[in-house]
C-alpha cells in the first residue's frame, strides 16, 4: 500500500468537496465459486482500495463529515481464522497504516447507522455492482433491497470521480509496474504463438506470467483468432497459419493498478496483404489518435478523428465510399468499428465504470452519443493533464452484422457491400496503448511493445 499519508490526503479532499453527512464505503466480501471455502480470487473494491487502502474481505468504514471522524469497522480474527489462515494482525494494527485511529466491529457500524438514520442525517453511498452488498445496505440503512440504486449519492459518485480521475504521481508510477507486466506478457505471446498451438496455450501462459510477476490480470484474456467478437474469452480455437490472433490483455499489479494493452499477432510470423492493409489502417489511425492527446481536447473528438482514418483508410481499400467524414458522421464506420475508441484507466481496467461511466466520462453539458458505435464510448468529455486513457481503435468484420446491414442496404452510399462481403472471413485488428495526458500532451505509458508490421514480424514465431 501507499503511505498512510496518501490516503489521509484522499479522505481529507473527500470530505472538503462532499461537504456534510456521513460517507459510507462498503468494502467486498469474498465470493464463493461453488462452496464457501472455494471463492473465487478476492478482489477489494477499488474505492475502498482508494481511500482506505485495506486489501482484505468483510470490512467497511465511515467519514463523518459532520462530526470529523473516520472508522473502520470489521471483526477480529478468530482462532479458527489463524488456524486456517495463519496468523493475522489485529484490524486496528491494519487500520493504523491508513491513518485510521477508531476500529471497532461490524455490530457497531449497525448501531451508528441505525442512529443516523434515525436523525435523519444524510448517509452518502456508492452505486453496488456486489449482491452481498446490496443486502447488507438493506439491513444497515433499512432501505429495502430494491430501492438502493435511488438512493446512491450524486454528490459522493462525483466527487469520487473528479478524485480518482487526476491520477498522482504514486499511482502513475504504480500503473508503469502494470505496464512492465503487460510487456512481458504481450512479447511472450508474440514470440511462441504458432501454427498447430490452441489460442489457450497462449492465454494460460500470460496469465500465468501476471501471477509469476506479482500480480494477476486486470481483466479476462482476450485471446482469439477471431478478434471480430470485441471480447471473445472463448480460447478453444486452433491456431492455423495465416490466422491473426488478437491479444487484448493486462496485468492488474499487487496494488491492483490496471494495464490494458492490444495487439494483433500474425499466426505463422507473416502478415498477408490483405492482413497488412487491414493493420496499417487500424495502426495509423491509432497514432493519429494518439497524437491529438492534450488537454482540453474532448476525447469523443478524438475517437471522431479515429473513425475519420478508419472510413479513409478503408475507402481507399474499396470498401467504403464518398466523404470519410461524412461516413462517420452518418455512423456508416460502425459496421467495422462498432465501439469505443477507449476508456480511463487506473484502479480498475475501465476506471469507475461500477459508479457510472456517464459521471466518470461525460458532463452536464458533454452527453453521451446514442449512434450505433460511440454509444459505447466511455469517455467523451475533455483531456485533463494526468488523465490516464487507452487509446484502442479496430476494424472488426462481423459476418452476422454484415449481413443485417447488407439485408437493409443500410447507409449504401458509403459502403461497397459487394467488396465488404469480401472480407467476412477476415476476422479483426485492434491495436491499444495506455497514455498518461501531460501539461503539453501525452505520454506513452511503459516501455514500447512492438506494434508496426516490421516490429511484430520480428518477434513472432514462424
Ligand atoms: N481491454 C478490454 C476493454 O477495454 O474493454
Ligand atoms: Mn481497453
Amino acid at each position: 500500500m501507499f503511505p498512510s499519508s496518501t490516503y489521509i490526503e484522499r479522505r481529507k479532499r473527500l470530505k472538503a468537496n462532499v461537504g456534510s453527512g456521513i460517507i459510507l464505503l462498503m468494502g467486498n466480501e469474498e465470493s464463493p465459486m461453488n462452496c464457501a471455502d472455494n471463492t473465487y480470487l478476492f478482489r477489494q473494491d477499488s474505492s475502498f482500495l482508494y481511500y482506505f487502502g485495506l486489501d482484505f474481505p468483510s470490512i467497511a468504514a465511515i467519514i463523518d463529515i459532520d462530526e470529523d471522524k473516520e472508522m473502520i469497522f470489521g471483526n477480529e480474527p478468530t482462532i479458527s481464522d489463524i488456524i486456517w489462515l495463519g496468523i493475522q494482525e489485529s484490524l486496528e494494527e491494519k487500520a493504523r497504516k491508513v491513518g485510521i485511529q477508531q476500529t471497532g466491529p461490524l455490530d457497531k457500524l449497525a448501531t451508528i447507522l441505525a442512529d443516523a438514520t434515525g436523525q435523519h442525517r444524510k448517509i452518502h453511498f456508492l452505486p453496488q455492482y456486489r449482491a452481498e452488498n446490496i443486502i447488507k445496505l438493506e439491513k444497515l440503512l433499512s432501505i429495502p433491497n430494491a430501492e438502493i440504486a435511488n438512493h446512491v449519492s450524486v454528490e459522493l459518485i462525483k466527487a469520487v470521480a473528479a478524485q480518482r480521475s487526476i491520477k498522482s504521481a504514486e499511482e502513475v508510477a504504480e500503473i508503469e509496474v502494470a505496464m512492465d507486466i503487460c510487456y512481458e506478457m504481450h512479447t511472450t505471446a508474440m514470440k511462441v504463438s504458432r501454427p498447430g498451438m490452441y489460442e489457450r496455450e497462449v492465454a494460460g501462459l500470460i496469465e500465468g506470467l501476471a501471477l509469476s510477476m506479482g500480480g494477476r490480470i486486470s481483466f479476462p484474456v482476450i485471446f482469439s483468432i477471431h478478434g471480430e467478437t470485441l471480447h471473445n474469452h472463448y480460447h478453444g480455437n486452433l491456431m492455423n497459419a495465416g490466422d491473426i490472433a488478437i491479444n487484448d490483455s493486462g496485468g492488474e499489479t499487487a496494488m491492483h493498478y490496471a494495464g490494458d494493452i492490444t495487439r494483433t499477432i500474425p499466426i505463422g510470423g507473416k502478415f498477408s496483404s490483405r492482413q497488412r492493409d487491414i493493420y496499417n489502417i487500424v495502426l495509423k489511425s491509432q497514432e493519429t489518435a494518439i497524437q491529438a492527446v492534450k488537454p482540453g481536447v474532448e476525447f469523443r473528438d478524438i475517437h471522431i478523428l479515429a473513425s475519420e482514418v478508419l472510413a479513409a483508410g478503408l475507402k481507399e481499400l474499396g470498401l467504403m465510399k464518398g466523404d470519410p467524414a461524412e461516413a462517420v458522421r452518418a455512423g456508416a464506420h460502425a459496421l467495422f468499428f462498432q465501439c469505443g475508441l477507449g476508456h480511463m484507466m487506473g484502479l480498475d481496467v475501465h476506471d469507475m465504470e461500477d459508479i457510472g461511466e456517464d459521471y466518470v466520462g461525460y458532463t452536464d453539458t458533454i452527453k453521451r452519443n446514442p449512434q450505433f458505435g460511440i454509444c459505447s464510448l466511455r469517455m467523451g468529455k475533455a483531456l485533463e493533464p494526468n488523465h490516464v486513457m487507452t487509446v484502442e481503435p479496430g476494424l472488426y468484420f462481423i459476418p452476422e452484422l454484415i449481413n443485417r446491414w447488407k439485408a437493409e442496404n443500410k447507409l449504401a452510399e458509403f459502403i461497397n457491400y459487394d467488396k465488404v462481403e469480401k472480407y467476412k472471413d477476415f476476422g479483426g485488428v485492434r491495436l491499444e496503448d495506455d497514455i498518461l495526458v501531460t501539461e503539453q500532451g501525452f505520454r506513452l505509458l511503459g516501455k514500447p511493445i512492438p506494434k508496426s508490421i516490421e516490429d511484430v514480424e520480428a518477434l513472432a514465431s514462424l
